[in-house]
């Protein structure tokens, strides 16, 4: 299974829709590592409840590229394959980024490329526009602007304020998250471990006379 890192600032009600989802033995991933840039961070209680390896990590009076490198040691030492952003309200260095190239996912509250950063869900109430969502996107250096690997559309009821909307998205971002994750690490598949699989297969096929 694709051992995983996530990263949380928050209550890590993502994170915990993905532990859930990865008690399913047919999930093709695992959280090996629940990190927090702030000690206090709600999640930590609940990851450590469920067993999740937990690192309470303060970002307080520390140079942005200084706090990443903590970061990326942590995620070293745990052998994480991926890095799942769950709510983790920090930017991160370039540095960091580069090294986790093509290896690092965010959920973002809209339905990108529309209302990238703060506040997605009452700048989509004021625009009057009659749906939004959520995205799975792959992180680049630039905000919110990676490769959109999944999105759910939700929505808007006439009578929604930020805090309704952002409850109902929420529901489908729980849903939505591990899904694409799954969908990500299994068509990621390294081709060692591509490899391997060819060889079981091969040597559990009885042989042929
Ligand atoms: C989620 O709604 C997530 O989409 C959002 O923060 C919330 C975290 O909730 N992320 C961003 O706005 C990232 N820019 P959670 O801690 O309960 O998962």
């Amino acid at each position: 299974r694709a051992r995983i890192g996530v990263l949380i600032s928050g209550r890590g009600s993502n994170m915990a829709a993905m532990i859930y989802a990865a008690k399913a033995s047919d999930c093709p991933f695992e959280i090996v590592v629940v990190i927090a840039n702030d000690p206090e961070a709600g999640g930590l209680k609940l990851a450590a409840a469920e067993g999740a390896p937990v690192v309470a990590l303060d970002h307080r009076g520390m140079k942005r590229a200084e706090f990443d490198a903590y970061l990326h040691a942590e995620l070293t030492a745990a052998r994480c394959d991926y890095v799942v952003l769950a709510g983790y309200m920090r930017l991160l260095s370039d540095g960091f980024v580069d090294k986790w190239a093509g290896r690092m996912v965010n959920i973002h509250p809209s339905l990108l490329p529309k209302y990238k950063g703060l506040d997605t869900h009452q700048r989509a109430i004021d625009s009057g526009d009659r749906v939004s969502g959520c995205s799975v996107h792959v992180v680049t250096a630039e905000l919110d602007a990676g490769e959109v690997l999944g999105q759910t559309e939700v929505a808007i009821l006439p009578d929604d304020t930020a805090d309704t909307l952002a409850d109902r998205i929420l529901i489908a971002e729980h849903q939505l998250y591990s899904r694409t994750l799954a969908n990500f690490v299994t068509r990621n598949v390294r081709p060692d471990a591509l490899l391997d699989q060819v060889r079981d297969l091969a040597l559990a096929l009885p042989e042929v006379e």
